[in-house]
């Protein structure tokens, strides 16, 4: 397969004023397609060719960085347009809640901890929400990586790297990682995905 950059699933302006067009735009239209060209431009002629997006972020872990790096970063961007919406944030599905609960204590406990998360990873990365061994946890992983290459399944992400926020929050992560979950978050697909990895 070669990869596409999608159409964002809701205009650019529908975000604001917790993401502003002007972030969409550049990190869409540019970040997100500088990731799908090189990506297609550097799986040429690899063992990977032909294969299935996943299969081709966790082959290439370790084996291939240019790869990785563009494949998992063409992979975390497919789900982030998905993991936020106009009026998102609010309530968690009832099934999904019920789980959060059971396994990081409360809701509230489990956005304290995945925006600590996203606040102390150090640099470019992302911090998660993922499944494994059947239990929600919080993660925080580097540059293009993800849960998937660390044995579980991604459900949430949040795009720390500087060119997610830098235009609407300057220096201050932790606001954007704040109005990212209070104000953006899809739960419909976060509990879409949930049903699909458990
Ligand atoms: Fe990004």
């Amino acid at each position: 397969m070669s990869f596409t950059l999608p159409e964002l699933p809701y205009s650019y302006d529908a975000l604001a004023p917790y993401m502003s067009r002007e972030t969409l735009e550049y990190h869409h239209d540019k970040h997100h397609l500088a990731y799908v060209n090189n990506g297609n431009n550097l799986l040429k002629g690899t063992e990977w060719e032909g294969q299935s997006l996943e299969e081709i972020v966790k082959g290439s872990f370790g084996k291939n960085a240019g790869l990785f790096n563009n494949a998992g970063q063409h992979f975390n961007h497919l789900h982030f347009w998905n993991w936020m919406k106009p009026n998102g944030g609010g309530a968690i599905p009832g099934e999904l809640e019920k789980k959060i609960v059971e396994d990081l204590g409360s809701v509230d406990k489990m956005k304290e901890d995945f925006i600590q998360a996203g606040v102390t990873q150090f640099g470019s990365g992302w911090n998660w929400l993922a499944v494994k061994d059947g239990k929600i946890v919080v993660m925080k992983t580097a540059n293009g990586e993800s849960p998937l290459v660390h044995g579980a399944t991604p459900i949430l992400g949040c795009d720390v790297w500087e060119h997610s926020y830098y235009i609407d929050y300057r220096n201050r992560r932790p606001d954007y990682l704040k109005a990212f979950v209070e104000n953006l978050v899809n739960w419909d697909y976060v509990a879409e995905l949930y049903s699909k990895a458990v």
